[in-house]
Order: C-alpha cells, then sequence, then structure tokens
C-alpha cells in the first residue's frame, strides 16, 4: 500500500506571531488529484508550505507530519519529488535568469543556477524536450524579466517537472494568466494528470479545476470545513458558507463556476 501524501495529526503553527493552524489534522492519499479551496486567509498556503518544509508546526505531544510515509525527510530530496509552483517562488526569480537556466533549476530544487552546479548533455536534453511540450523552447534564451505572467508561470511548470515528480503542487498556478494562456496552462495540466500525476492545486479559479479533479478540501480560519467530492460539496449552500456570501454554483462539462446568487 503506498504511504499517503499527507498525514498531519494535530499539528500547530504560527506564522509571525499569529497561531495560523491550531491542531490541525488532514490526510490525503497520494492516488487521487486534490483541491484545496478556501477564503483568502484561510491557511492554504500555509498548508502547502508545512508539506513543502518551507514551515514547521511547533513541536507538542502527539502531532506529527508525515509525507509520504516519513517523518524526516532531506528537504532538498522532497523538493525534488514534489513539483512546487507557487507566487513566492514566482517573485523569487531575478530578472536576468534566462528560460532555460530557470527549468535547469530546477534539478537541484534551486532558485537559480550556480557554477558548481553540474548539467550533463542528458538534461539539458530533458529540459529542453518539457519545453517543446509546453511550447515555450523558443524562448529559452530570454530573461525572465521579459517574459509575460503567462510565459514565466509555463517556465516553474517546466521547473517543477524536470525531476519527473510523481505529485505537483500547484498554489494558484493561474494567477494573473489571461484565458487563454489559462486554458493552455489547463491542457498542459489535465496532460500530466492524464499520464498518472496527482496534481494538488490550491485555487481561487472553481472553473480552472479539472473535470479529472473531483476530490476537494474546504478550509476556513485554518480549519478543514469538509472533505468530499465535488459533486457533494460544490453546493450552493455549502460555497455560500465557506465564502460567506451569496454564492450560486454553474456547471458544464465536468467543470464548475460560481456566480453571486443575488435573487
Ligand atoms: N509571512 C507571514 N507572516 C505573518 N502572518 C502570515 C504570513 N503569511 C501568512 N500569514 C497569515 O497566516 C494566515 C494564513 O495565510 P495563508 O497565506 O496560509 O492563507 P491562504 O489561505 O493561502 O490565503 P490566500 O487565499 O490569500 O492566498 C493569514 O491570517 C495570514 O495573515
Ligand atoms: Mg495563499
Amino acid at each position: 500500500m503506498t504511504a499517503d501524501l499527507i498525514d498531519m495529526n494535530n499539528i500547530t503553527v504560527y506564522r509571525g506571531g499569529e497561531k495560523v493552524l491550531d491542531r490541525f489534522s488532514l490526510k490525503l492519499p497520494r492516488t487521487r488529484s486534490v483541491a484545496i479551496l478556501g477564503p483568502n486567509g484561510a491557511g492554504k498556503s500555509t498548508l502547502l508550505k508545512v508539506l513543502m518544509r518551507e514551515l514547521y508546526p511547533v513541536r507538542t505531544p502527539g502531532s506529527w507530519v508525515k509525507i509520504m510515509g516519513s517523518k524526516t525527510w532531506n528537504v532538498w530530496e522532497l523538493r525534488r519529488n514534489l513539483g512546487f509552483i507557487s507566487q513566492d517562488l514566482h517573485n523569487r526569480y531575478f530578472g536576468y535568469v534566462s528560460g532555460l537556466s530557470i527549468v535547469l533549476s530546477g534539478f537541484h530544487a534551486s532558485v537559480g543556477i550556480y557554477d558548481h552546479q553540474q548539467f550533463d548533455d542528458g538534461a539539458v536534453e530533458l529540459a529542453r524536450h518539457i519545453m517543446g511540450d509546453l511550447r515555450i523552447d523558443h524562448l529559452a534564451d530570454k530573461p525572465y524579466s521579459r517574459m509575460s505572467t503567462g510565459e514565466q508561470r509555463r517556465f516553474l511548470l517546466a521547473r517543477a517537472l524536470v525531476n519527473e515528480p510523481t505529485t505537483l503542487i500547484l498554489d494558484e498556478p493561474t494567477s494573473g494568466l489571461d484565458i487563454n494562456a489559462t486554458f493552455h496552462y489547463l491542457r498542459s495540466i489535465r496532460k500530466l494528470i492524464a499520464e498518472g500525476k496527482q496534481l494538488v492545486l490550491v485555487t481561487h479559479h472553481i472553473h480552472e479545476i479539472p473535470p479529472e479533479v473531483d476530490f476537494v478540501v474546504l478550509l476556513k480560519n485554518g480549519e478543514v470545513v469538509a472533505t468530499g467530492e465535488k459533486g457533494t460539496l460544490f453546493s450552493d449552500w455549502q460555497l455560500s458558507e465557506l465564502y460567506d456570501a451569496p454564492i450560486k454554483v454553474l456547471s458544464a462539462n465536468g467543470y464548475f463556476q460560481v456566480i453571486p446568487n443575488d435573487e
């Protein structure tokens, strides 16, 4: 049996003196893609940072974080196993880095590439192959600062893919992308799911949850409100409760969308 992707039990996490997760527990299997939703400040990014070992819970009796079955990870090894994209990562890249360097930096889970890091022909070939798949190979030499947001995001996706991770952790991957770029990104992600990759997706854009992702976690105020099937949890009532707003849910072709429920 494969160990769970996440097994968090009773964890407490502080950020800037504020308790963000308070005796928080969540298990997510490795076999199922999941979308995590919740209002601003709910703790979604905090949860992913705990998973990526960017934040650690305080030690309390009976609390643990197991990732893929292990409580102890070499962070670099962990980050190579999980392809991660977030706004923080997006902001950490500097303007002069070329597209190819961004993708290559994924091999070391580092932000830039450094003189001591070696990349053999195979690594460069794989990076170019992934860029080709994502249709950004023509931008290999372009500096990051001169790319559009959508192009930058595709490079971060390519960076996340070089280690051939089984799981992709995406925190609002399409923020700032236009509709065409978003749909292109979505197609790339659906292809990866079809190839067998697991997706953990945090998003505010309900219509960007691929039809294949039918398991959802609803978070609010640092607590899990509900976990379950998308078809059940995406109800007018449940999402209105989650966001404290009158919401009407629509669906078509396996996608969902929300509009204000002003009647
Ligand atoms: N660097 C920080 N220092 C202090 N507090 C922080 C920091 N980052 C986040 N917080 C606080 O932690 C709580 C959870 O933040 P988190 O970023 O996990 O929310 P989120 O669900 O990802 O929200 P969003 O939808 O806005 O991205 C919020 O109350 C936030 O103010
Ligand atoms: Mg966030």
